[in-house]
């Protein structure tokens, strides 16, 4: 793209004048084919770096590409509008530092100074910070507790060796009678009164914040984990390459779904049979790509996705278990349940129990109601959120007949 310019060539300022027009016009046009197709690398184009003084090209090719030709123009016109085209070029002064590859919010910050993600070690307050972790704990392990569970959780955070870290939600603000157990001293407790699992996780499971670790355990406290060994589940999990899994629940008459139960011969399962007429399709839920919401286990990349489809209101996260494949791609293959570490659910009553009793009901029932409700409201959302995207891409829903927009 360069263009040799040797004095003796110009004889008139007109001559100059045309040949910085044509340049300009060329470069321009060029840095518009770049941006129209995508697959085209912006970096080896070459663009003078006079014209564009101080564009990243490597963050915008990473962060386009991999985009269809198709979605150009929408690319080109939030690019623009978003983040301000002319932010985007600013130019260097010597003085001020505003890097637009951070984190959005942070350009005044040299690069090298941010921590985008954080993490649940616990820290001493005195000594070198380099020395302070004797371990750094690779696995997460949630519950969302009462106090009258203590007896059970205990014998389930002694499974957990010290490659995890333990994260206590405390719903009935009794954290500090837990201190009875030599364990919790290291585990960390977040108490907020009659709030759910699903709460939690929106507010305090941010996916910067459990970025370090590799699969994050969002547990309930009733599961009983006499024939459950955390260590050997995740190498079954890494083995099968399960994104999102659950340890098999003990077939009892409480089972719903035959999916999550328990296996007698095998390691794993990703594919099951229902009762007839409950599948439309052996790939997609509840005989595939599913795992109920009681025992969930996600990776790191997994939790990234399911994170931003918790909805804040949403609190009991009913539905969300036939969502999950939503955030996998194939998640027939990637969702399974695994057979040889199970675990036994024992549903004793428990967060149910913090409701409000009304209109002579129980409080369970007012609960209850809520779950469904919920359940409803959050199928209706993901429709409505999907057949908008399509509707915004050009494309009629309709064609899809319910496999996408379910
Ligand atoms: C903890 O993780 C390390 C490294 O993966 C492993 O060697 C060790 O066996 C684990 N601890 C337990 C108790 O399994
Ligand atoms: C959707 O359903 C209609 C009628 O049931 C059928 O003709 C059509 O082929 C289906 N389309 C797809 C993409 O499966």
């Amino acid at each position: 793209m360069r263009i040799p310019i040797r004095s003796g060539n110009i004889r008139k300022p007109n001559d100059m004048m045309r040949l910085i027009v044509t340049a300009f016009v060329g470069t321009v046009f060029g840095f518009f084919l770049g941006v129209s197709f995508p697959t085209l690398s912006l970096t080896k184009m070459n663009l003078p770096s006079t014209l564009f003084p101080s564009v990243d090209l490597t963050y915008i090719e990473d962060k386009y590409s991999g985009i269809s030709t198709k979605a150009l123009l929408d690319v080109w016109s939030s690019f623009k509008s978003n983040r301000g085209i002319s932010t985007r070029l600013y130019k260097f002064d010597g003085t001020k530092i505003w890097v637009p590859s951070n984190p959005q919010g942070a350009e005044r910050l040299p690069p090298g100074i941010i921590e985008s993600e954080s993490d649940f070690y616990l820290r001493r307050l005195w000594g070198q910070p380099s020395q302070d972790l004797t371990i750094k704990p690779k696995y997460l392990v949630t519950f969302t507790v009462g106090y009258d569970q203590r007896n059970n959780i205990d014998v389930a955070v002694k499974k957990f060796s010290e490659n995890f870290t333990v994260l206590l939600f405390h719903y009935d603000g009794r954290s500090s009678e837990w201190e009875e157990f030599e364990w919790s001293k290291r585990a960390i407790h977040v108490s907020v009164r009659k709030q759910t699992k699903w709460w939690f996780a929106k507010r305090f499971l941010h996916p910067d914040i459990v970025a370090p670790y590799d699969y994050i355990f969002i547990w309930d406290e009733d599961l009983g984990v006499e024939h459950f060994d955390p260590e050997e589940y995740i190498r079954l999990i890494g083995k099968h390459g399960l994104e999102i899994s659950q340890p098999g629940l003990e077939p009892n008459s409480r089972l719903t779904w035959e999916m999550t139960k328990r296996r007698g011969d095998s390691e794993i399962h990703k594919i099951t049979g229902e009762k007839p007429g409950w599948c439309s399709d052996p790939h997609l839920p509840p005989c595939a790509a599913f795992v109920e919401i009681m025992a969930p286990v996600f990776s790191r990349n997994a939790w990234r996705c399911v994170w931003h489809m918790i909805q804040n209101d949403l609190v009991h996260g009913w539905g969300l278990d036939f969502a999950l494949r939503k955030c996998i791609e194939p998640a027939h293959e990637k969702i399974g349940v695994v057979d040889s570490q199970w675990v036994v659910h024992q549903s004793v009553p428990s967060l149910g129990n913090q409701g409000q009793a009304e209109g002579g009901r129980a409080p369970w029932e007012g609960v209850r109601e809520r779950c469904k409700k919920e359940w409803t409201m959050f199928q209706d959302r993901m429709a409505n959120a999907e057949r908008a995207y399509f509707q915004s891409m050009g494309v009629d829903p309709s064609q899809f007949n319910g496999s996408i927009i379910k």
